[in-house]
Parts: C-alpha cells; sequence; structure tokens
C-alpha cells in the first residue's frame, strides 16, 4: 500500500504539505518570527498569508516527507535539488523565511523564501514546474481577490514583502509579478479583475525599466473602458517601505494624485529621450512612437494620444495622423 499512497500524492499536496511544515517551523524560530516583527508584520498577518521559515538544515523535507513522497517528486516540485553528478540532494529552501505563491484557486504552486537579513540570493524561488510558470502566476491574488472586487482596483507591485506589508496597513488589494516582467498574460489577468489596474514598482532604475515593460505589454490590451496607470514612487522607496514610513493614506493618495495613465506615462518618457526644442529632437519623438501608437487599439485613447504626440511635436491634427497612422 506504501508506494500507491505515495504515487497519488499530488505535486499541489505536496506543496501544501511543505506550507504546514514551515509554518510549524517558524512557530519554533524565534530568530525568523523576529524577523518578520521587525519588518512590522503581525502573526496574523503571517498567517493570511501563510508565512513560515525553512530550518537551517539539510535535509529535513526529504526525511520527513518520505512517508507519502519520492524523492523523484520533491525534485520534480522544486522543493529538492538533486545533483544528479555528485548524487547530493538537499532541501532548496534552507534558512529562510517562506512565502508559499497560490494560484487563483489557492492552491500551493512554489514557494518564494527570503533569506533572514543580509546575505545572497536575497530571494529564492521554486524553479518553473508543471504547476508553476512565474510570467502566469499574481502573488497574493487569493488574498486579495475580495478587496479587488469591493474597490474595482488592482495594486500591482514587484516584490512579496510589498504585498504582505501593504496588506498589513489595511491596503489589501494588491499582487506581485514573481520577480519577472509583468507579461502580456499578467495584464490580461489583471483587466479582467478590475476596472482601475494601478502598477506600482519600485522607484529604482529597475523598477522604472519594469515600468515601462508593463506599459508596452498593456498597449495591445488597453480598453477605452478601464483605466491603466503607473505610480512612481520616490527613488530609494518600494511600496513596503514608502506605506511602512507614510501610512495608508499616504499611499492612497499618492494612486489619486501622481497615479499617470497610459497616455501621460508614454509622452513623459518619450520626451525624457529627445529634445523637444529643436526639430530633430521632434521628429525623433514620432519615429519613436510610432510603433507604439500602431499597437493601441482602444479607440479613444489612441485618438488621445494621437492629439497630445502632435501637440508636443508641434503638428497639426491631419499631419500627425499622417505620420502615425
Ligand atoms: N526577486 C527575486 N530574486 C532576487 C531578488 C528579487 O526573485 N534575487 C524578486 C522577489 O520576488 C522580490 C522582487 O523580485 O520580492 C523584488 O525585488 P527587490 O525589490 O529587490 O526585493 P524586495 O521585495 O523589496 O525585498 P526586501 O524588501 O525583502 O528587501
Ligand atoms: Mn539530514
Ligand atoms: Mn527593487
Ligand atoms: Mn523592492
Ligand atoms: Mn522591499
Amino acid at each position: 500500500d506504501g508506494p500507491r499512497r505515495i504515487q497519488q500524492t499530488s505535486l499541489v499536496d505536496l506543496n501544501t504539505r511543505a506550507m504546514h511544515y514551515y509554518r510549524e517551523q517558524l512557530k519554533a524560530s524565534p530568530r525568523a518570527i523576529d524577523y518578520l516583527k521587525r519588518r512590522g508584520l503581525s502573526g496574523q498577518i503571517a498567517a493570511r498569508f501563510g508565512l513560515g521559515y525553512a530550518p537551517d538544515n539539510w535535509h529535513p523535507l526529504a526525511e520527513c516527507f518520505s512517508d507519502y513522497a519520492t524523492n523523484a517528486q520533491l525534485n520534480e516540485v522544486g522543493l529538492v535539488i538533486d545533483h544528479a553528478d555528485s548524487g547530493r540532494r538537499y532541501d532548496r529552501f534552507r534558512d529562510r523565511v517562506v512565502f508559499p505563491i497560490m494560484d487563483g484557486k489557492s492552491q500551493v504552486i512554489g514557494f518564494g523564501g527570503r533569506i533572514i537579513d543580509q546575505g545572497e540570493p536575497k530571494y529564492l524561488n521554486s524553479p518553473e514546474t508543471p504547476l508553476f510558470q512565474k510570467g502566469l502566476e499574481l502573488y497574493g491574488l487569493p488574498q486579495a481577490r475580495q478587496a479587488i472586487r469591493a474597490s474595482n482596483r488592482v495594486l500591482v507591485v514587484e516584490g512579496y514583502m510589498d504585498v504582505v506589508a501593504l496588506a498589513q496597513l489595511g491596503v489589501e488589494y494588491s499582487v506581485a509579478t514573481l520577480g519577472t516582467a509583468c507579461t502580456p498574460e499578467h495584464v490580461k489577468k489583471l483587466m479582467r479583475l478590475a476596472d482601475q489596474v494601478v502598477f506600482s514598482f519600485d522607484g529604482d532604475k529597475a523598477g522604472r525599466r519594469a515600468a515601462w515593460r508593463a506599459l508596452e505589454n498593456s498597449l495591445a490590451l488597453a480598453n477605452d473602458g478601464k483605466t491603466l496607470s503607473f505610480l512612481f514612487l520616490p527613488q530609494e522607496h518600494d511600496p513596503d517601505s514608502y506605506i511602512r514610513e507614510f501610512g495608508k493614506d499616504a499611499f492612497e493618495t499618492l494612486i489619486e494624485r501622481e497615479a499617470l495613465g497610459l497616455v501621460a506615462f508614454m509622452c513623459r518618457e518619450l520626451a525624457s529621450q529627445v529634445d523637444l526644442d529643436s526639430d530633430e529632437g521632434k521628429a525623433k519623438l514620432m519615429h519613436l512612437a510610432k510603433p507604439l501608437v500602431e499597437q493601441i487599439k482602444a479607440p479613444a485613447l489612441g485618438i488621445l494620444l494621437r492629439k497630445k504626440l502632435a501637440e508636443m511635436a508641434g503638428m497639426d491634427g491631419g499631419e500627425a495622423a499622417q505620420l502615425l497612422g
């Protein structure tokens, strides 16, 4: 009966058991608990997101899961690393705070693990597995779904910690892309969730690049009935650090006042790349804008964008239409 039982353990079951195991380990690790407290998180919010701790030990999962999972299964789901050459086999997550990643149906499909305090790599994630494709999933979706529906707004951030800290301070409608750029599949999912999609990446260079990628991947999907906007945080902040320093009201005021719509963000970014005081700069503006404008299918947004570009380039509508199509 033993081997049959092992075969029936699905990868989701395995991840769910691992989540419970890591939860138990957290209770026994004052160091990990202290780390989460120092980051402003309560036991309640840690429980809501299923946060856990992977102990500082090489084989705990392989050992305590030996009754219901084979090593091959643990390897397939990414919990155990198997070095075919050396024959060495050990747990992927060791001495890290662990964030279970759930799909829209609350099934545990993978994990992210953060080192406690300093060290490299800061985050370690489950590999792509049959269950887990990073370009499709949104971290925190099951926990955020109700608030997204109630506010008709979804906030998209970069990190696990951003989602959890925002929820801790009462902004419950956020989800994160998982250390990858926001893909067209992400954008499609986001637009099905709410009428207002607000991207808020980190204020650093990587975050600004990620915002532009999100814009590029949104152009063809933008729709006149929806709002896509982009919130730029001060250089040294991410949503976690900002809301912890300034609070929920300040963060939500920032969304209301500072988030740039798709047209405004695109125009500002392109303007920063050219010299609008020269004819050459104006020509380059239209040159850079053309391939982007061509992707927009939303009729009204398309018209408004063309109009704004025409103004920036000092052209009339007809001339701009000739250039931009
Ligand atoms: N990330 C990753 N691997 C890394 C660094 C980052 O997968 N080595 C992903 C994680 O999902 C992380 C996100 O990218 O949450 C954002 O990275 P970063 O801004 O560097 O981390 P924070 O979430 O701000 O981490 P923290 O606040 O814990 O320092
Ligand atoms: Mn051991
Ligand atoms: Mn960052
Ligand atoms: Mn960050
Ligand atoms: Mn951070």
